[in-house]
This record gives structure tokens, sequence and C-alpha cells, in this order.
């Protein structure tokens, strides 16, 4: 897989670093956000602004997208074209997979404004749309050529975001353990700027992961599923933003790997008692492990519809043995309803 070149900026890039054509895909909230964003993306003769979201990457909303992209980009030349994508991971995935198929396949800097998609989503290049309910049912394995992260666009983001973001720096630090984890464990508060000051650190943490296996071949890359499992059934069940949901999701597979005794309880101690994980959100103690016969239907429901299911009823679940070793184990969807079932008894239990 083609390797992005990645930038960190303070301030936005100039346009002439960024290619010869260009076309602006950007979240249109970001001209509001940020006075320098609106002055910049002014320079941009062929600019697109889209409303993010999951309706962005609704594959019935694309036809017409694609129409209006295709006219503003008529006399430009498929060599010299790059769509530059600034937004959140939802316009990066609907931005991505244009350029990977307009004039089949033109230059792509993403140039992400989420933490999420800064941390996450940029990298790597997975593209992709929705269809029907149904999320990333299509796509293309894309990576950008540049992918510029510009402090000044992130922290255009409201202070709150950086919790948000938290759950996948946690996430991708536990992944690679090392300096990264000792580091970040020592942490008493979570904020921008501590994001901005380990965001490369947990970027090449993400690329070591994808660069083993670029297109999901081979498994390995399924590790950065690390906390979603049950992040994904918390996030639809009770509508929480993903980097929140996954950060309760990691605090569930924490305590399942000691229950399966694939991580020790001295090594959880460990863990639980760092500063940082102070920030750590249990879906416990928030009450959000229910085990009402219907709740649990549904939330067996959501585990069956998620993507990472085997057959029919199995999952590969991404347990954590100590930072920087993740281990993945097949478990069945009634598995993981009983843990959430004895994690709650064990809570309650005290
Ligand atoms: N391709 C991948 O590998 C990958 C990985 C993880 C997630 N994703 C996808 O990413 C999406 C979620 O990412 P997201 O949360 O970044 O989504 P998003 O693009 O929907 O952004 C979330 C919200 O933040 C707003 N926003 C964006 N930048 C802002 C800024 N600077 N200031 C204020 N508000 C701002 C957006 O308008 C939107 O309302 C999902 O669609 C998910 O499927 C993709
Ligand atoms: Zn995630």
């Amino acid at each position: 897989m083609k390797k992005s070149t990645l930038l960190f900026t303070t301030a936005l890039p100039s346009l002439t670093d960024l290619g010869e054509e260009l076309l602006l895909i950007y979240d249109e909230v970001l001209p509001r956000k940020s006075a320098a964003f609106k002055k910049w993306s002014q320079k941009f003769s062929l600019k697109y602004g889209v409303k993010a979201g999951e309706t962005l990457k609704s594959v019935d909303q694309f036809p017409q997208h694609i129409r209006k992209i295709v006219q503003l980009c008529e006399n430009t030349s498929s060599r010299r074209l790059t769509i530059v994508v600034a937004g959140g991971g939802s316009v990066g995935d609907f931005g991505g997979f244009v350029a990977s198929i307009l004039k089949r396949g033109v230059k792509l800097v993403h140039m992400p404004s989420t933490w999420l998609a800064a941390i996450d989503s940029a990298h790597g290049g997975k593209t992709a749309l929705n269809v029907g309910g149904a999320k990333n049912q299509i796509g293309t394995f894309y990576p950008a050529d540049k992918i510029i992260l510009s402090r000044q666009l992130l922290m255009s983001q409201p202070e709150a975001r950086a919790f948000e973001g938290f759950g996948e720096l946690l996430k991708i630090s536990w992944i690679q353990g090392g300096s990264l984890w000792q580091e970040l464990s020592k942490e008493f508060e979570i904020t921008s700027s501590v994001l901005w000051k380990y965001l490369a650190r947990a970027v090449d943490a993400k690329y070591k992961v994808v660069s083993k296996d670029p297109e999901e071949k081979s498994g390995h890359r399924h590790i950065l599923n690390l906390g979603h499992t049950v992040g994904h059934v918390l996030e639809s069940y009770y509508k929480l933003p993903h980097g929140v949901a996954i950060n309760y999701g990691l605090d569930f597979a924490l305590r399942y790997s000691v229950q399966l005794k694939i991580m020790s309880q001295g090594e959880y101690e460990k863990i639980s008692h760092a500063p940082v994980s102070g920030y750590l959100l249990s879906p416990l103690r928030d009450d959000l492990l229910q085990t009402k016969a219907s709740v649990l239907k549904e939330f067996r429901q959501l585990l069956l519809s998620d993507k990472k299911k085997t057959k029919s009823q199995t999952l590969r679940f991404v347990f954590l043995k100590r930072p920087g070793q993740c281990v993945v184990k097949e478990v069945t969807v009634d598995e993981v309803l009983m843990e959430i079932c004895r994690q709650k008894e064990d809570e309650l239990n005290g």
C-alpha cells in the first residue's frame, strides 16, 4: 500500500504545497468555526461544502453529490487534480471515496478537523459509504498522498471534544504499549494540548499496525477494534459519541480480559491505578450494562449486526494481555452477553 506523507503544521498550509489543480471538499461548519479557515478556503477556485454525518455517506445521496463534483471538475485534468478533504471522519470517508473513483482516481490530501479523524480515520486508507442503515458497506482502500495535521484546524474544535478524542488515543496506546502508554498513563488531565502532544506517536502506532496488514487480509489489523465490539453496541443503543462509547468499550474489554485470565489481576490494577485512568469511563458505574431481557435482546441484535462478526453467532473479540499485547479470540454473541451480566453482578456484589 502506498505510504502517505504526514505533515504536522501549526497553521493552515499554503495552496501551492497541496497540488496543481485543487478541489476542496470541506465540512460546511468549518468556515463558521474558524475565521482562519474561512479566509483560507476562499483561496480555492473549486470547492464543495458538505454537511458532515452519516447521511453524507449514504449511497442514496451519492449520485447527486458526484454529479455536482464532476461538473465542478469538468475543466481539470485527472493527472493534475488533487482533492483536498477538510473535515471529520464522515467527510474523510466520503471525500476519500470520491478521490478514489473520480476520473479513475485522483490525488488526495486529508486535513482532519476532528480528533477522531486526526488520530484514527484519516490514516490507513479506508474510505466508505453506507447502504441503507448499514454502515461502511462499500468503499475502497485509497491512502491519501498527504495527511496534514494542522494544529490550528484541530484547535477550532470545542475543548469538550478532547475527551471524545481520548477514547481512540487510549485504545492505540494500549495496543502499542511501550513509552506511548508509559507516558500517557501519567497524565492527570486530558486537554486538546495533551492530545496534540501525543498525536504524532498515536498516528505512528496506527501505521505500525496497518503496515502489517494494509488491506485487512491477514487479520492483524483487526486489533484496531480493541474496545469497539461493546463500544459500538453502547454507541448505537445510547446514541453516544463514538469516542465516548469506545472509552466505555475499553473498560469492558479490560474486565473481560481479566475474567478470561488473559490479563493478570496485577496488570489490571497497574492500569486502573494509572493517573490517566481517571478518564477511563466505566459502563458499570454509569449503569449502561443493562441485564433486562428486553435490553439484552437489543444488545444481541446490535452485536450480530456488527460487521466484525465472523460466522453467524461468533465475534472476533480483541482482548488485552498487557499494554502492547492484544489477543484476538473468537467468542459467541451469547458469551459476550453473559459477560455483560457477569460484570453487572460482580459490581452489585461489590
Ligand atoms: N475510514 C476509517 O478508517 C474510519 C475509522 C473510524 C471512523 N470512521 C468514520 O468516521 C466518522 C466519525 O468521525 P467524526 O466524529 O470525525 O465525524 P464527523 O465528520 O461526522 O464529525 C463530527 C461532528 O463534528 C463537526 N466538526 C468537524 N470538525 C469540526 C471542528 N473543527 N469544530 C467543530 N465541529 C467540527 C462535524 O460537522 C460533525 O457535526 C464515522 O462516519 C465513522 O464511520 C472512519
Ligand atoms: Zn473507533
